[in-house]
């Protein structure tokens, strides 16, 4: 019996320590189907992934490309976290009726909003396509002429590829370009706001609490997916129909407990966990302090209007949280790369690669990987950090700025033809239109003020008061005429004559030599990757996230974020009250929920103690573009929403370490009773299919 025990506690630290990967969802079959079933999953691989049958994979959508979504219903509900459906409740929103601190509940179908722009897409097959690919691209070949190659092959099976008229094809490549997949999509972009809490309950504790455990958050937005009568993709049209999914997840009422298995199952957006160390050096120790510090500038700007005015709060809400997010992100980052001696561990890790190249006598294929890493990220260094720069100051932070630098594309254009021009004097038109609602020339020129310092000692914010682009109509008249007359109009204009120069510098300058060098650092990635599996190949290797369909699994669990202290895996509604603040704007407590609280008026969604689940922990290795991920049980069903991670392990983007790298997820039973005490949306709740998988 004791026998017993001692093999089982090694297999069960083996195992533990093996975690981390996102992986692809149909080539489950053998090791990560055993190593599931081991953590405790009843599903098999089909179960999850099948081309002939529905299986899991068709209820999972990418939501507007950045976020995941999952169909909750048989009539198309979908479900994901309230920041990733942020934009459309704040587009819905105004003054008079501010959806973003009342939310939204549409209490029929009529009253679902329509999202022009919004998509889900879903996976319809997924195919290994790496020998057609790669055929014809030889060593002897150029980067460019090897890109030419496979660009080529790609169109050419994309092509050949059987499919229904209404879907559509991508190839992505995997492990740096050793492999490449096929997936056939089918995009529904008729997609309607459904339901919203208020911010003080989808993003309560709001950036305090962002990238952070004990999480109290109830980050979700409810929409749903609209098709023509044959229930295919269709534009929005008011003949549409409530979508009939090909699968959709069962909602678990019994919730979760420490130890439990739970599968994470959507579209991570990007990692980088094969880097070198340089890389992983310059990244942390160059690229993200002046990103940070650029940020946190215009953050402060942005942040002392909000509070003033409530007209500006509502007009930057979105901007604000997506600046916030990885300001506070690359900070944690930084942190975790540090505490996780990722550096150091990383350079460990490339002596025993160069050790073993001897030993194997490798050292003429692969020996100098390394020294070419050195040479190529010291050349890197300056015009990554500069370009990263721009790119936050004119594209991410300053919106005049960002104008004018489609201003200078549309002036492009006009090099290519008077039709290239219309088109993107079209979009400009559209983009500055709808740019204006959310528009304040004072926060605009405050951000300009406190960020442009930090990329040039030329710094003019007059342009300001001189420019036409702050006016919607002067904007507008600039924008109308033929190319000739339009380029003319905008070159007397004093914020594009101040912004051309460095935009030019940009186009001629920095970005050449960025792709350059960055081709000749992803051509050895690219063999580096391969020598590493060759060479280490007891290591655990799973592809980089790249924004496509992938499943990460684990177990609910807490951590050790410090000596001495531990957290568990599970909040519940009386920490939201602990950190309630009256008229907070993070912090602050609708009176119905507290009302609730205090009647305890739970009904079927608390837990076994009487408490009502709030968040939860797992050790599914997540990044950005998982937002909205199903967190699925053992058998298939709900139990949760992935949202965030830990602070503490917000490196995993780099450096996955399995011992404090958490992800953070809503309770589903705080979701229905959100939907069905608080908002009375009862209508949703009996849509849906509720399971009592532990009973
Ligand atoms: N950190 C989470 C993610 O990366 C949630 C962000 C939304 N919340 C916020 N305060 N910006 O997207
Ligand atoms: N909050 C992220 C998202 O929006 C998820 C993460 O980075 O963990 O996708």
């Amino acid at each position: 019996m004791k026998f017993v025990k001692i093999l089982f506690l090694f297999l069960s630290l083996s195992l533990t320590a093996q975690q981390g990967g996102m992986w692809i969802p149909s080539l489950l079959e053998g090791m990560n189907e055993q190593e599931m079933q081991s953590l405790g999953s009843k599903l098999t691989a089909q179960d999850i992934y099948d081309v002939n049958n529905s299986s899991l994979k068709d209820a999972i959508a990418h939501f507007g490309g950045g976020c995941t979504s999952e169909v909750i219903s048989p009539k198309g509900l979908l479900l994901t976290n309230h920041h990733c459906g942020f934009g459309q409740i704040q587009s819905h929103s105004s003054l008079e009726n501010d959806y973003l601190k009342d939310g939204f509940w549409a209490m029929s179908f009529e009253e679902e909003l329509p999202n022009p722009g919004l998509y889900a897409e879903f996976i319809v097959r997924i195919e290994d396509v790496t020998d057609k690919v790669l055929d014809g691209v030889i060593d002897a070949m150029t980067e460019t002429e090897k890109q030419s190659k496979i660009d080529g092959n790609s169109n050419a099976i994309q092509k050949a590829t059987q499919k229904e008229e209404w879907q559509d094809t991508r190839i992505k490549a995997f492990y740096k370009g050793n492999q490449y997949f096929l997936f056939v999509t089918e995009r529904y972009e008729d997609v309607r706001l459904v339901g919203a809490p208020p911010s003080s309950i989808g993003k309560f504790g709001s950036d305090t609490d962002n990238w952070v455990w004990p999480r109290h958050t109830g980050d979700f937005s409810i929409f749903r997916i609209y098709a023509d009568k044959d229930n295919r993709p269709a534009k929005y049209s008011e003949d549409n129909v409530p979508f009939t999914p090909k699968h959709f997840l069962p909602v678990s009422l019994d919730g979760i407990e420490e130890g439990d298995f739970t599968m994470v199952f959507g579209f991570p957006g990007s990692t980088d966990e094969y880097l070198p160390a340089v890389a992983v050096e310059q990244i942390t120790q160059k690229v993200n302090p002046s990103n940070i510090a650029i940020r946190e500038a215009a953050l402060k700007v942005m942040d002392e209007y909000m509070k003033s005015d409530d007209k500006i709060r509502i007009q930057y809400a979105s901007k604000q949280a997506r600046i916030a997010n990885y300001w506070k992100k690359w900070i944690g980052e930084n942190q975790g790369i540090e505490k996780s001696n990722a550096i150091a561990n990383k350079r460990t890790l490339e002596k025993e690669f160069q050790q073993k190249l001897k030993e194997k006598e490798l050292e003429s294929s692969y020996g100098s990987l390394l020294t070419d890493f050195d040479k190529l990220y010291a050349e890197f260094e300056p015009v990554n950090v500069k370009r990263s720069n721009f790119l936050e100051v004119f594209l991410r932070n300053n919106e005049l700025m960002g104008a004018m630098f489609r201003l200078y594309q549309m002036e492009q254009a006009a090099g290519r033809g008077e039709e290239t021009f219309k088109r993107a004097q079209e979009s400009v038109q559209g983009r500055m239109k709808s740019a204006f609602k959310d528009y304040n020339v004072n926060v605009d020129k405050g951000i300009f003020k406190a960020i442009m310092p930090m990329y040039t000692d030329k710094v003019d914010a007059s342009i300001y008061d001189k420019t036409n682009f702050s006016s919607e109509e002067k904007t507008a008249q600039i924008l109308e005429g033929n190319s000739k007359e339009v380029i003319k109009k905008i070159n007397k204009d004093a914020a594009y004559k101040y912004a051309k120069p460095f935009i030019e510098e940009f186009y001629t300058k920095l970005e050449p030599e960025f792709q350059r060098i960055n081709t000749e650092i992803n051509a050895v990635q690219k063999k580096y990757m391969k020598a590493l599996m060759e060479v280490v190949p007891d290591q655990r290797y799973f592809p980089d996230a790249n924004s496509t369909l992938r499943v990460t699994y684990g177990k609910v669990k807490g951590y050790k974020p410090k000596d001495g202290m531990y957290y568990k895996p599970v909040t519940y509604l009386d920490g939201v009250m602990e950190k309630y603040v009256p008229g907070d704007y993070e912090f602050d407590v609708p009176q119905k929920l507290q009302d609730l609280y205090k009647a305890k008026d739970y009904g079927q969604y608390a837990d076994a103690n009487g408490k009502l689940p709030i968040c939860f922990l797992g050790t599914n290795h997540t990044t950005g573009g998982n937002s909205g991920s199903p967190a699925i049980d053992a058998n298939g069903n709900l139990i949760g929403l992935n949202f965030d991670r830990v602070w503490e392990g917000t490196m995993s983007d780099y450096n996955y370490d399995p011992e404090i790298c958490r992800n953070i997820m809503v309770d589903l039973r705080y979701v229905l009773f959100i939907i069905d005490k608080y908002a009375g949306a009862n209508r949703l709740i009996e849509e849906m299919h509720l399971v009592h998988p532990k009973k």
